[in-house]
């Protein structure tokens, strides 16, 4: 398996190419994104594509006037962004949703690299986008928490030299 590579290539990408992605390259991102072992309990989640440049414009312009930068590119001009959203829990697992969010994107991430594809997390929109919630078409009660912005990467990515001894970059303590 070449997943261990993949997450070695597993960084930000901040400088897209003007190109639409392809929808087989969308759906495999998608499908990515879908495999999360969470009990298959996936009714309190949703997912967003947004491609449309219009669209894409209304929310970077809300991101902008929330921080007061003009001149911000809150996606990076990514043409493609994928929102994740859920429907707050109240119950058992309260936050569980952040969790299954966080396994959506890097899901994601990761697959996007692995296909030649760039992406960009990101949290800037959340909530400046609740002024336009209308235009997101989600299913009642549903929020964004998370999203990811995607596109073809104007410069390659190169995995990093595997490195036995290099140091776990998280602080990590072991109780064996
Ligand atoms: C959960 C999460 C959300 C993030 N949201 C944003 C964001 O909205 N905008 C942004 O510029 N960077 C965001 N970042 C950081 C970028 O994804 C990236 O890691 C950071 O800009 C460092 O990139 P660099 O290592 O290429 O410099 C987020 C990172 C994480 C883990």
């Amino acid at each position: 398996m070449e997943t261990l590579k993949a997450l070695a290539m597993n960084r930000t990408t901040k400088n897209f190419l003007k190109k639409q992605i392809s929808e087989s390259d969308l759906q495999s991102v998608l499908q990515a994104g879908c495999s999360l072992p969470n009990k298959g309990i996936f009714d309190n989640l949703h997912l967003t594509v947004v491609q449309n440049p219009q669209t894409l414009g209304k929310i970077a312009d809300a991101i902008k006037q929330a921080f007061n930068k003009p001149d911000m590119k809150p996606f990076y001009e990514a043409p493609t962004l994928i929102l994740v959203s859920a429907l707050k829990q109240k119950g058992l697992f309260p936050s569980a949703e952040y969790g299954n969010a966080a396994c959506i994107i890097d899901n994601i991430h990761v697959a996007a690299v692995d296909i030649g594809l760039g992406s960009v997390n990101l949290w800037t929109f959340v909530n400046p986008i609740i002024t336009l919630i209308d235009q997101l078409e989600l299913p009642e009660d549903f929020v964004p928490i998370a999203g990811i912005g995607i596109g073809y990467p104007a410069d390659p990515i190169e995995a990093e030299v595997h490195n036995k001894n290099k140091s776990l970059r998280i602080n990590c303590n072991f109780i064996k």
